[in-house]
């Protein structure tokens, strides 16, 4: 029987020496804070695959399910049999895929870590099907700027990748997504850079002639990139493994992963009426979203306890749910 990603990964990293953990953990916080595109392979040893797959990999995971809640609302999932994950590693996000679509078939993981792909194949062992049987393929994304194509699916996704990529790989990379698979995910850690890579992402997939369906409720110009010292961002919450504590010295139980994102696709699918940008702000009889609108724009939506089915959404909204502005229909 299939286990969760938590225990699918204690399983296999039980054991191993969590001395040598610590410290390869303490190298990756280096290598991540920097945000730089690293020189080097960062998941260039088994040990150094294994920290990731214990520290980060429950918060990439994290972050893919909450986008894909979002894909699924707007009925995005449906008809997803395939799926490529691309820059895979450990397999986080083929393990959100297959917790978010019942009936995925097929899982191809690609990545240039073949520490990491084995690590990933150990833990999907004890996963779903569709990751037990998926195939985890050695490649070099470089290759895709001199033409080489990826596999097809019929959701690709590209998950904290982008930002690891030299600037000149990420146009070619994002094409050659577009060119394997109708729908397109692509996540980065929430952070301006992590943003900025995400909106050129956006802007390319844009300028092919297709769809955004998340976060944006419009293909217009972001109205968040142009805001000084500004960023468009989410947070998704997950608990944290005892492991993970062990590793990072760390206190709290939970953590709350921030990324930015963008969802898109290449036959058009109606999109959200608006999306919540912020934390809603609660007070004493009124809920004050902030929220980026169907029309380009982002602006506050002040609900108050007098409009009644309004304000009963509004107490429920989370940052990241879409939204209907006040004069655009019934309430979300
Ligand atoms: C931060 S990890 C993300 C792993 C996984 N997608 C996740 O969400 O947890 C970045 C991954 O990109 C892979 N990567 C970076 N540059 C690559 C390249 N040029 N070709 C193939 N994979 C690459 C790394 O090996 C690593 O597994």
């Amino acid at each position: 029987m299939p286990v969760p990603l938590t225990r699918a990964l204690d399983a296999v990293l039980d054991g191993t020496d969590t001395v040598a953990l610590q410290r390869a953990t303490a190298r990756l916080v280096e290598v991540y804070r920097s945000g730089a595109p690293p020189s080097a392979q960062v998941l260039g040893d088994p040990v150094t695959a294994a920290a990731y797959a214990a520290y980060r990999m429950p918060a990439t995971h994290a972050a893919v399910s909450r986008v894909l809640r979002e894909a699924d609302r707007q009925g995005v999932l449906g008809g997803v049999r395939r799926l490529v994950d691309v820059g895979g590693g450990t397999g986080a996000a083929a393990w959100a895929v297959a917790d978010a679509v019942p009936g995925l078939g097929s899982v191809t993981v690609l990545d240039g870590s073949a520490d990491a792909l084995a690590l990933g194949r150990r833990i999907a062992r004890n996963g779903p099907e569709a990751l037990s049987t998926a195939t985890w393929t050695l490649a070099d994304l470089a290759r895709v700027a001199s033409g080489a194509r990826l596999p097809s699916g019929d959701l690709a996704t590209l998950s904290y990748v982008l930002g690891e990529l030299p600037a000149d790989l990420r146009a070619p990379v994002v094409d050659a997504l577009r060119d394997a698979a109708p729908r397109v995910l692509v996540v980065e850690p929430g952070t301006p850079r992590g943003f900025a890579a995400v909106l050129a992402a956006r802007e390319r997939l844009l300028a092919a002639g297709w769809h955004v369906v998340a976060p944006c409720p419009h293909g217009l110009g972001c109205p968040v990139a142009t805001r000084d010292g500004d960023w468009c961002h989410f947070s998704a919450r997950l608990d944290r493994t005892a492991l993970h504590r062990r590793l990072k010295g760390a206190a709290l139980g939970h953590e709350d992963e921030k990324h930015s994102y963008v969802l898109a696709v290449r036959d058009p699918v109606p999109p959200a009426p608006g999306r919540v940008l912020r934390h809603p702000l609660t007070r004493k009889g009124l809920v004050r979203l902030q929220v980026c609108q169907a029309d380009g724009t982002a602006a506050p939506d002040t609900v108050t306890r007098r409009d009644r089915e309004r304000y009963r959404a509004a107490r429920d909204v989370r940052w990241g749910d879409p939204w209907r502005p006040p004069g655009d229909g019934a309430a979300t």
